[in-house]
Order: C-alpha cells, then structure tokens, then sequence
C-alpha cells in the first residue's frame, strides 16, 4: 500500500491545500493529511480545530486520513511508513523554501522522497496567510476556502 503524506501548518486549510490532496488521493492508495505542531507560532486554530475543519473538507475522500505530529517529519514519515512527501508547489517564490526543506529531509534519511503537486490555476495564489488577511479585513473569502472553514473563519473574527 503507498501511502504519501502531506504535512503542512494548515492555519486554515483552503481550496488550493484540498486541489492537492484531492489531486494525491487519485496517486496514491491512502494519503495522511498531518498538521504540524508549531510550539512557537501562535495560529488563527488549534491544532484540534485544524484537524476538524480538515477531516470535514475531505469528507469526501475515502483515502484520506487526518492527524497531527511533533518534531521531526522523518520520523512521524518512518512511524507511519509513508513512500513519500507531498508539498504543494504554487509558484517560483515557494522553490527555494521547498528545494531546502526537501533536502534537509533526504539528508536526515536517504530513503526518503518528496514529491510536489501543483494545483489548478484558480488556486495558483492562494495561502493560509493572505485568506486570513483578507477575512481579518472584512474580505469576502468564500470563493478560496471550503464552507466550512469560511464559516469558522467568521466565527473566530467575530464577523
Ligand atoms: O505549511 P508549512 O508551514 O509551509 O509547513 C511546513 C512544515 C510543517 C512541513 C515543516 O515546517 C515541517 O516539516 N515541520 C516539522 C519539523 C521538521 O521536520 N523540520 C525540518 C524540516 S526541513
């Protein structure tokens, strides 16, 4: 059985994450959606908030599961048995930030590969940073993120 992970802070999850992972999910027999534990950055969600608004928007695929780690991704990679690492790759700008973290991966284990999806045009831009910047500032974002996340975007703003 291969199975990919997808790490990722996902502060929240949006419609270019989901065009990944629904992408992955044809590729693979079971992909692990795993939110990172970041005990430096405060995010907009908690970790159990993430993996809620994430588990509800890939309802819809069977395959896909959804959890959390700490430390190491090479470790939590060798724990699950997982074939690979799936990022996202939006544009040039993301290259350099992925090219090194990829490396740093291989070099901390040989064995293990990571291999980059890149979504649909319509969701080339988006990112967790700028969907809560828009929302922050009364922005409809409806249009760049599941119903769900959009509904506790607006509940967290108060909005
Ligand atoms: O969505 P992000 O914030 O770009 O995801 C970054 C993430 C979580 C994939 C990366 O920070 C990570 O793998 N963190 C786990 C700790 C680790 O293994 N760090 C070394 C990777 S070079």
């Amino acid at each position: 059985m291969k199975t990919a992970i997808y790490p990722g802070s996902f502060d929240p999850i949006h419609n270019g994450h989901l065009d990944v992972i629904e992408r992955a999910s044809k590729l693979w027999d079971r992909v692990i959606v795993a939110v990172a534990v970041n005990h430096e950055k405060q995010g907009l969600f908690t970790m159990d908030e993430r993996v809620g608004l994430i588990k509800k928007a890939s309802r819809h695929l069977p395959d896909v599961e959804v959890t959390s780690f700490e430390g190491l991704l090479v470790d939590y990679v060798l724990e699950v048995r997982a074939n690979a690492v799936l990022r996202g790759l939006r544009a040039v700008s993301d290259f350099e930030y992925e090219f090194q973290m990829a490396l740093m991966n291989r070099s901390l284990d040989e064995s293990l590969e990571t291999v980059f999806l890149m979504p649909s045009q319509e969701n080339i831009y988006l990112s967790s940073r700028i969907v809560k910047e828009v929302a922050t500032f009364g922005g409809d974002i409806t249009k760049f993120v599941p119903a769900v996340v959009n509904d506790a975007v607006a509940e967290k703003l108060n909005h």
